[in-house]
């Protein structure tokens, strides 16, 4: 079957979709992106994602070149013309095109970009993962989704080299977030994630698991905390679009621990059970 994706304003054979040599996303990594999980045909929180992409592009001083509502279209358009019932939609949009110059032009327009992906079922989800410590060497603006992203690749190769499927990162010892997730752990029945600042992407899926958590009436402490704190935890679990909620089985690096699946992690991962 054909595969379309959007460039600028159209959705268009991949094959015919080619982007400028002077994109400044390849000479600055200067875009923004998300990623949204579809079920059953319909990208699932789509609202938030946009919400975010629209705080990304602001704080990167980036206008959008459409409203939010003509994107979220667009998205829902791509959607259906790849017929993706169970997969993923990627959407980004870099700053324009410009002969390289660190100094960049208000007077250009973003151009936007996206793609879709059919969700091969794994197991994942079930099996658990396992995370390698490494040091978070990125920017002071993880809050922001941007496509520049070399400390995240970094240190997710770090962790397959580890035999890992993630990275956990930490600052001095204090965890922020795994290299394309967020980091929960359960202690006593209360639930500590890192704090939505700078520090951190406030995922998406973190947020919706936090709703969940509080409906549950499960104890939610937005506190950051130590590897060695990570050390006494009851339960570890990873979340992110793809993720959902994954528990973590092991980790190793800077601390070295087995760990196994718990109760919070498993009524949690109940928000996530919808047949597609
Ligand atoms: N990554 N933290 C980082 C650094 C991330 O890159 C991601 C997501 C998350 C979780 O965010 P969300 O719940 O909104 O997916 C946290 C995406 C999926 C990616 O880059 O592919």
């Amino acid at each position: 079957m054909m595969e379309y994706v959007w460039l600028k304003n159209h959705i268009l054979p991949k094959s015919d979709a080619y982007v400028h040599f002077d994109d400044r996303g390849y000479y600055f990594g200067d875009g923004i992106y998300e990623v949204i999980r579809i079920y059953n045909h319909q990208p699932f929180l789509l609202d938030a994602h946009m919400e975010r992409f629209a705080r990304s592009a602001h704080e990167l001083d980036m206008p959008l070149p459409y409203s939010l509502s003509s994107i979220k279209d667009k998205t829902k358009e791509l959607i259906t013309k790849n017929d993706i019932n169970n997969g993923y939609v990627y959407i980004q949009m870099t700053r324009g095109e410009q002969p390289r110059d660190h100094l960049y032009s208000r007077d250009i327009t973003p151009v936007m970009t996206g793609f879709t992906k059919k969700r091969e079922d794994g197991s994942t989800q079930k099996e658990g993962i396992s995370l390698w410590t490494t040091k978070d060497i990125r920017w002071l603006r993880c809050d922001i989704k941007t496509i520049n992203l070399l400390g995240n690749v970094m240190a997710k190769r770090q962790a397959e080299d580890h035999a890992c499927q993630e990275a956990l990162l930490h600052r001095d010892g204090i965890v922020t977030e795994g290299s394309s997730s967020n980091i929960f752990m359960v202690k006593r029945g209360v639930l500590y994630t890192h704090p939505a600042n700078h520090y951190i992407l406030n995922g998406i899926t973190r947020q919706y698991t936090i709703a969940q958590a509080k409906q549950l009436d499960i104890c939610v402490n937005e506190t950051a905390f130590s590897l060695e704190q990570l050390q006494e935890a009851d339960e570890v679990f990873a979340t992110s679009t793809s993720l959902e909620v994954t528990p973590v089985h092991q980790i190793k690096g800077d601390i070295d621990m087995k760990i196994k699946t718990g109760p919070v992690t498993e009524q949690l991962q109940q928000g996530f059970s919808f047949s597609c």
